[in-house]
């Protein structure tokens, strides 16, 4: 046991470089409950400090039973979704005791998680046995995970939407179980809508804009100082590169690289949106969005103090909660677009992975297979950081259908999610999307305009990737 102890202090201790060499792990990508933006840890934790929030289940100082695999499981950051995968955990390893799993709090953003996979990767190392997959990740990281297809996964994904399998097949190995998935939303304040005089939701960039500035006017008036109009995801990490994404191909800009590998990121639509997200800043949104990631934005939203948030579906069950300022005020709907009809969703999601250096792949996919069930996946859907299932079954189950009615509601707007430039570029995705993040940023702080910004990309995403331009 004290081996399996070091080797978990170990990987706390690699954890805390990745995340210092990412500058911070700050806040989460799904789930957690509302924590101040302040609150946001930006320092790496301490492997002591981090060590404690492993779920109890899994006892690392107890002696080892005979026969019993003991398996290691990185999960969500700190949240709502983390403390959810913790009585996950407790539930498995009460029923199973010959394979006890051990889950560790990992850090909130895909940009660092990925990091953090790959230093334990290239190291062959076996610290990690469960990792759940961003859905633009199959392609950068499939030679390094289990292939389900030998432990029954065929058979476990036949109700999952097949463009999601799809996305987990690499070279016919299915490298990632379905969990949930994810489309970008704009969250709207009902209650405000209606007391400024507006029918509905805004379809287009333009009436967003205007409609945030009425009401953050009208609330700052009524003794509000702390109202904004519009809150997102603005700090250099993949979520800005899926905000940007919604901003850019909703303008008629494109996917950053075409489907049939064509860079096509350098055109004026897609300029003119990246200077428009400028524009909102310190006008409808905060200052501080340059470092908002899901949670501060949320944050903002949770406490009564934004008109329009975008965000993920995990928002919603959280925004209904007993301690939010907005439950009862608010419904989601699709993001506007540049005209009406041309909203782009980004596409979300995430897989339950095996590493293929475990040391108990059998054993690590039953649990795999496990938390990617229907029965799991319903739990997940109902609990607080609501989680849309991958299962086309759930979309007809009459308890989701009455505690989730978002979930059947928007499930066109998921499925016609459009998709990041993952397969095209992989395995290089991942730098892909720091090079369109970084630039991003940029205009977002002022230190370019967006057309230098998309000529910048262009030309970096042609050294790395040898990809003709053209355009959308
Ligand atoms: C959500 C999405 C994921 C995305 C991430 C960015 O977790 O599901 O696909 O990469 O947000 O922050």
């Amino acid at each position: 046991m004290k081996r399996r102890y070091l080797a978990v202090l170990g990987l706390l201790v690699i954890m805390a470089m990745v995340l210092s060499a990412c500058g911070g792990g700050a806040p989460a990508t799904q789930a957690p409950a509302a924590p101040a933006a302040q609150e946001t840890p930006t320092e790496a934790p301490a492997a002591q400090e981090a060590a404690p929030t492993e779920a109890p289940a899994a006892d690392a100082a107890a002696p080892a039973a005979e026969g019993v695999v003991n398996l290691t499981w990185i999960g969500p950051g700190p949240g709502a979704e983390f403390e959810f995968r913790k009585q996950q955990v407790a539930e498995w390893n009460a029923a199973n005791p010959d394979i006890q799993v051990k889950l560790i709090e990992g850090p909130s953003s895909a940009t660092d998680r990925f990091g953090l996979y790959l230093q334990t990767f290239q190291a062959q190392s076996s610290d990690i046995d469960i990792l759940q997959i961003d859905v633009i990740w199959p392609g950068d990281l499939a030679e390094h995970l289990i292939d389900f297809n030998e432990y029954g996964g065929a058979e476990a994904v036949a109700d999952d939407f097949p463009a999601i399998v799809q996305n987990n097949t690499v070279d016919g190995r299915l490298v990632g179980l379905p969990w949930f998935t994810d489309g970008g939303l704009l969250y709207y304040r009902s209650d405000l809508l209606e007391k400024y005089g507006y029918a509905g939701p805004p379809k287009t960039w333009a009436e967003l804009e205007e409609m945030a500035a009425k009401i953050q006017e009208g609330e700052r008036a009524a003794g509000n100082q702390d109202f904004w109009g519009f809150v997102w995801q603005g700090k250099p990490y993949e979520g800005l590169t899926c905000d940007a994404l919604e901003w850019v191909y909703s303008s008629g800009g494109g996917t950053i690289v075409s489907p049939d590998k064509v860079i096509t990121i350098n055109n004026d639509a897609a300029a003119a949106a990246l200077d428009r997200a400028y524009s909102w800043i310190g006008k409808i949104t905060p200052p501080g969005v340059n470092q908002f990631q899901e949670e501060e934005s949320r944050a903002v939203w949770h406490a009564g103090n934004a008109a329009f948030m975008r965000n993920w579906p995990y928002a919603y069950g959280l925004s209904e909660a007993a301690d939010s300022a907005v439950a009862g005020k608010f419904d989601a709907t699709a993001l506007p677009g540049a005209e009406e009809g041309m909203s782009a969703a980004t596409l979300g999601g995430w897989q339950v992975g095996v590493s293929k250096y475990s040391k108990n792949p059998a054993a690590a996919a039953k649990v795999a297979l496990w938390l990617a069930s229907a029965e799991q996946q319903k739990a997940q859907a109902l609990a607080p950081s609501s989680l849309i299932p991958t299962k086309m079954s759930l979309y007809e189950d009459a308890d989701i259908a009455a505690q989730r009615p978002f979930m059947p509601k928007l499930l066109p707007v998921f499925t016609s999610a459009v998709a990041r430039p993952s397969t095209a570029t992989a395995p290089k995705y991942n730098e892909v999307s720091n090079i369109f993040f970084t630039n991003v940023s940029d205009v977002l702080t002022g230190k370019q305009k967006g057309a230098d910004a998309v000529a910048n990309i262009e030309l970096d995403l042609e050294d790395l990737l040898g990809f003709e331009v053209g355009a959308p």
